[in-house]
């Protein structure tokens, strides 16, 4: 086992097998090994430090029937929301404020923003504050539309894969390709973004090979951000009764891709927090580097409802401004509130 980290901290890859075997042996033995390597391989790439982006969830309409997802076009439970363009605006005005210099707007795959609102929220946030940096989660697009939000001046766009095993996906998906999944995070890619890839940890059947394979994804498609959380069911989805992703093996999911891309940035995300009350702490401290409080008006947090008991609903963005940076600086991190781009992609651009 400790063979194969060491291999893995010195190569930033294993194959296949090497990484099944990984996964079936690590609970036993080398895991703390795993998460001191981790730590030690961003320590050697960003430091100690973890940044901050701000979070707006600015639609909760959504054309898409992803079957784990609590607010999937089926659910008829969910109260919809849309945020206004001048509400969106005041988020990232209070964002700014509170010092954020990354904004994240995020939203269901919902029709009625069209190119060109999306495009004219980008270029007034762009236009208003020089040192900010955009970044989009709007799903699956075609190309002229990430091309058009690329030249309005969008830095970074978010695309969870979900996971790279295809008949997984196609498994918890209803009206989603997996083709066309991959083939847009290429196409992110190709046209220049800072591209965010990702996946679930504990989907329901979700295998160690499964889990091999995201990481051999990751490594081809190298993104400058992953996003890493666990599968938690919500109560109004198919998979309402089943079991959801641990905290130990999303921990260990995060530590191995800090292993296979150094220069990544990861969030510890929501979903971790929400499963354990120390998961981001004990997410960073497996490697991870970034967090994303949220931004959106209190009035509709709770509307978001991607899986249940998710954190922070209750909180102005003021109050996760500071509990997250409480919880970052004893841990033993440093908040970082600059754009924060990824080292790498800087280097080459
Ligand atoms: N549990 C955990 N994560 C979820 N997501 C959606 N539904 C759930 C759930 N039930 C994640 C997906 C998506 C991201 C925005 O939230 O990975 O890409
Ligand atoms: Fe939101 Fe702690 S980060 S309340």
């Amino acid at each position: 086992m400790k063979n194969l980290i060491d291999k893995l901290y010195k190569n930033n890859y294993l194959d296949f097998d090497e990484i099944v075997y990984i996964l079936n042996h690590i609970e036993n033995q080398g895991k703390d090994y795993l998460i001191e390597k981790a730590h030690e391989t961003r320590m050697k790439t960003y430091g100690n430090k973890v940044y901050m982006r701000g979070l707006i969830e600015f639609s909760n309409y959504c054309t898409k029937g992803c079957k784990y997802c609590g607010i999937n076009s089926f659910n008829k439970n969910v109260e919809r929301y849309r945020l206004s363009l001048e509400e969106i605006q005041e988020c990232s005005e209070l964002g700014y404020s509170l010092g954020y210099r990354t904004f994240v707007l995020q939203g269901g795959e919902d029709n009625y923003y069209s190119d060109d609102m999306i495009v004219e929220i980008i270029k007034e946030i762009k236009n208003k504050y020089k040192d900010v940096a955009v970044t989009l989660s709007l799903g699956e697009k075609p190309y002229e539309s990430y091309e058009k939000y690329y030249n309005a001046g969008a830095d970074r766009y978010l695309l969870r894969h979900e996971t790279a095993s295809k008949e997984l996906f196609e498994k918890i998906h209803i009206n989603t390709d997996y083709n066309n999944r991959i083939e847009s995070l290429w196409n992110l890619k190709k046209i220049g973004y800072q591209v965010g890839a990702g996946f679930m940890v504990g989907i329901p059947t979700q295998t160690k090979e499964d889990l091999a394979k995201d990481l051999l994804f990751l490594k081809e498609l190298d993104p400058e951000m992953v996003g890493i959380g666990p599968f938690i069911p919500h109560k109004d989805t198919i998979y309402k009764n089943q079991q959801g992703g641990t905290l130990e093996d999303t921990i260990t999911m995060i530590a191995l891709t800090r292993l296979f891309l150094p220069h990544g940035l990861l969030p510890a995300t929501t979903a971790l927090g929400t499963i354990d009350p120390l998961g981001r702490e004990k997410g960073i401290k497996a490697g991870a580097n970034v967090v994303m409080p949220n931004l959106s008006p209190t009035t509709v947090r709770e509307k978001y409802s991607l899986y249940n008991g998710k954190i922070c609903t209750g909180d102005e963005a003021a109050e996760c401004r500071n509990c997250i940076e409480k919880r970052i600086v004893s841990s033993g991190f440093s908040i970082d509130m600059s754009r924060g781009d990824n080292i790498k992609w800087r280097q080459n651009n």
